[in-house]
């Protein structure tokens, strides 16, 4: 256990040269599962093979890491999640069998060292190294690691939380709510009535208070107040920051502060959605109201 103390405490003071060396493990193995013809051996090493890498960046983890259309059924525990096991099962055990004998350093790692070494890994590297062999499948799998991850990409709040389905599942579903969240700044830039349309749930407890402060309630007055507002003003693109997001089963809510331009304030927004039929819908959106004595106020009413 000391020796393991001490290691972590190396990693720490190298987390740099850590991440590089994983992932130079991690693409090595990869290359190597998908070289498995002998007489592709000697290319291993060489610089031909970043194509494969970029082929096995491109096919591997979509099965393994894609959690962005399920993240509620996940969340769940739902019908989603077992058959994404199996073919995530079905794949590992494929380039087990692919990969040639013989122990990578990694694989003798001490599991904490392990568990500690892969919290430096960003996302796509995590995905990627689960499917290079079981053992690190295990590894990347590790609830800790995942939260690590959580809170380096998304947010120090939430420490207290204890997901019901696990870390993995909770970074799948905040990631999930944070592209949904971002589409709906794409269609107020786009000045997309129809993709408005689809964005918000069709029901008659929706509701929309823009930044003029006046409140739209039902989806038909939420709708046609979005309708006024792209006529009145075409694409406003929304500087996005602080985001926040907190998922529950099937609700999840999200808090940013959004700019026009940067000199001026930020306004203070919420979104509100809930998930239905296969995915997330908008049914609360509410907006800081700007004062009118900025000029921004009159302007804009979303
Ligand atoms: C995940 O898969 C969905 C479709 O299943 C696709 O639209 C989306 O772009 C994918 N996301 C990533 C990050 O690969
Ligand atoms: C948004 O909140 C910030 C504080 O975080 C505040 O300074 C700002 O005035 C608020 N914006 C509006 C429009 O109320």
């Amino acid at each position: 256990m000391e020796i393991a103390y001490s290691l972590s405490i190396a990693l720490q003071s190298h987390q740099q040269l850590i991440t590089a060396i994983i992932i130079t493990l991690l693409s090595l193995l990869a290359v190597r599962s998908f070289f498995k013809r002998p007489h592709h051996k000697s290319n291993v090493t060489g610089t031909a093979t970043s194509s494969a890498k970029k082929q096995a960046r491109e096919t591997r983890p979509s099965s393994s890491c894609n959690h962005t259309s399920n993240s509620a059924a996940l969340l769940n525990g739902g019908a989603a999640g077992p058959a994404e096991e199996d073919m995530v099962m079905a794949d590992v055990s494929k380039v087990v069998a692919e990969m040639q004998s013989g122990a990578s350093m990694m694989e003798q790692l001490v599991p904490e060292i392990t568990t500690h070494a892969l919290s430096y890994l960003d996302y796509p590297s995590l995905c990627r190294l689960s499917m290079t062999n079981s053992l690190m499948r295990k590894a990347a799998n590790d609830d800790n690691a995942w939260k690590a991850l959580y809170h380096k990409d998304f947010t120090l709040e939430q420490d207290t939380v204890t997901p019901v389905h696990g870390w993995k599942a909770y970074y799948a579903a905040t990631r999930a709510i944070m592209n949904v969240n971002t589409d709906f700044f794409n269609i107020i830039k786009d000045g997309s009535l129809s993709s408005m349309s689809r964005f918000w749930l069709n029901a008659d407890y929706v509701k929309c208070i823009h930044a003029s402060g006046i409140l739209f309630s039902g989806y038909n007055a939420v709708i046609q107040s979005w309708q006024h507002a792209f006529n009145w003003e075409q694409g406003v693109d929304f500087q996005v920051r602080d985001v926040r997001a907190r998922v529950l089963t099937n609700m999840a809510w999200v808090t940013m502060k959004t700019y026009v331009d940067m000199d001026n304030g930020a306004f203070n927004m919420t979104n509100i959605f809930e998930f239905h039929h296969g995915r997330w819908y908008l049914v609360e959106h509410h907006s800081s109201e700007m004062l009118a004595d900025g000029d921004i106020g009159q302007q804009i009413v979303h």
